[in-house]
């Protein structure tokens, strides 16, 4: 029998082959320790500082304004947090939305317990955020504005380059999560106009536990790891060579083949939706119509739920759902309730995410999939 057909991209992306070649010298003779002054050392020092170029290179800044992290959670917490404590004297309120991924809400829970005050905005229908409601929520005190690049279950992409004006006229920080977008748009922090910026390597066909958060030169971060001085005394430990290895040569394919692969997933996905929608009666895509990550589809089938989908679906398709079923309670995911997406659509709403290596033949399968298990439910089949 087949493998189920793998439609979960933004939640994972398996390591590129490309990416796995670039790392697997680090399994053997590429061992020493960066910091070690003998060729060993020296050696692993160039390949960190190598991949360091590659990862400023697909976002437009400097190698040294790159800080390698563990991943997108820990690049969030170093940002909000490092912002927090090092701007205390100027104010102690932050901005950020609703729909962001825990790992920018969490710290700002934590942060309002310290004695900050963190405004959370609500968003449209369309899961984004206005930027006058930054303008309106913006005050003297306020030290950062974090707002997600592009939304993880919805894909909608934020105004970023509107909301960090907003943020710089009014003398604060403009940080965004972008661990959902490189390889499927352009990522470029001159751009973007943002202060700081998070990158979460599994995401972007790198392996899991590296990432790296990119600060603005002259930008202040407190420390957010304490030990040594590695990364220019701001994030302590011995680095992941072999994952920081992987996320360069990663970045290197997205700066290289950007458009090929966001055009290919934009054609996947619109396979996708077609087909669904085409079939299907009572359906419902939820995001923006236009502004949207190319690979993901966040479609809700109304009057169904989307564990029951899922089990349908489990020896044919991966994918994720934006309600969860617990015993009698179905509880809809809070992007989901953000937006504000009926509930009947949004109990039944399966996020699927393709990648760059998703194929029509897959796509076709998860069609039929789908098709047949949301007929079965329905009792039309
Ligand atoms: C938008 C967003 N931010 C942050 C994270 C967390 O990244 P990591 O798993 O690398 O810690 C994720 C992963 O789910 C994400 O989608």
């Amino acid at each position: 029998m087949d493998q189920p057909v793998y439609l979960d991209y933004n939640a994972t992306t398996p390591i590129d082959p490309r990416v796995a070649e670039a790392m697997q010298p680090c399994l053997g003779p590429l061992f020493g320790n960066p910091s070690s002054p003998h060729l060993y050392g020296v050696a692993a020092k160039k390949a960190i500082e190598a991949g360091r170029e590659q990862v400023a290179a697909m976002l437009g800044c400097s190698p040294g304004e790159v800080v390698f992290t563990s991943g997108g959670t820990e690049s969030n917490n170093a940002a909000l947090k490092g912002v927090a404590e090092a701007y205390a004297g100027l104010g102690r309120h932050i901005i950020t939305s609703a729909i962001e991924h825990p790992a920018i809400l969490e710290p700002c829970e934590y942060l309002t317990g310290k004695g900050y005050e963190v405004t959370i905005l609500p968003v449209d229908e369309y899961g984004m955020v206005a930027p006058e409601q930054v303008e309106a929520a913006i005050r003297d005190d306020t030290i950062l504005v974090t707002i997600m690049h592009a939304n993880n279950e919805v894909g909608t992409i934020q105004p970023i380059r509107e909301i960090a004006a907003i943020a710089h006229a009014h003398g604060a920080l403009m940080h965004t999560d972008a661990a959902q977008t490189p390889g499927k748009l352009p990522v470029n922090v001159d751009e973007l106009d943002v202060d700081l910026l998070s990158l979460a390597g599994h995401k972007l066909y790198a392996p899991k536990g590296v990432g790296a958060l990119y600060v603005r030169e002259g930008v202040r971060l407190n420390k957010f790891m304490h030990g040594a001085t590695h990364e220019q005394n701001r994030r302590a430990s011995t680095e992941n060579l072999m994952g920081i290895v992987g996320l360069g040569a990663a970045c290197h394919l997205v700066t290289t083949n950007l458009g090929e692969y966001a055009a290919h997933m934009g054609a996947m996905r619109e396979r996708l939706r077609a087909g669904l929608q085409g079939a299907l009666a009572d359906t419902r895509v939820n995001g923006h119509p236009t502004l949207f990550l190319p690979n993901t589809l966040s479609i809700g089938f109304r009057g169904l739920d989307a564990t029951d989908i899922l089990v349908e679906l489990v020896d044919s398709v991966a994918a994720s759902a934006g309600a969860a079923c617990h015993t009698d309670q179905v509880t809809v995911s809070a992007v989901l309730q953000a937006m504000r997406v009926p509930f009947e659509y949004a109990r039944g709403t399966l996020r699927l995410s393709v990648g760059r290596h998703t194929t029509p033949e897959e796509i076709d399968r998860t069609v039929e999939a789908i098709v047949g298990a949301v007929r079965r439910l329905r009792g039309l089949a």
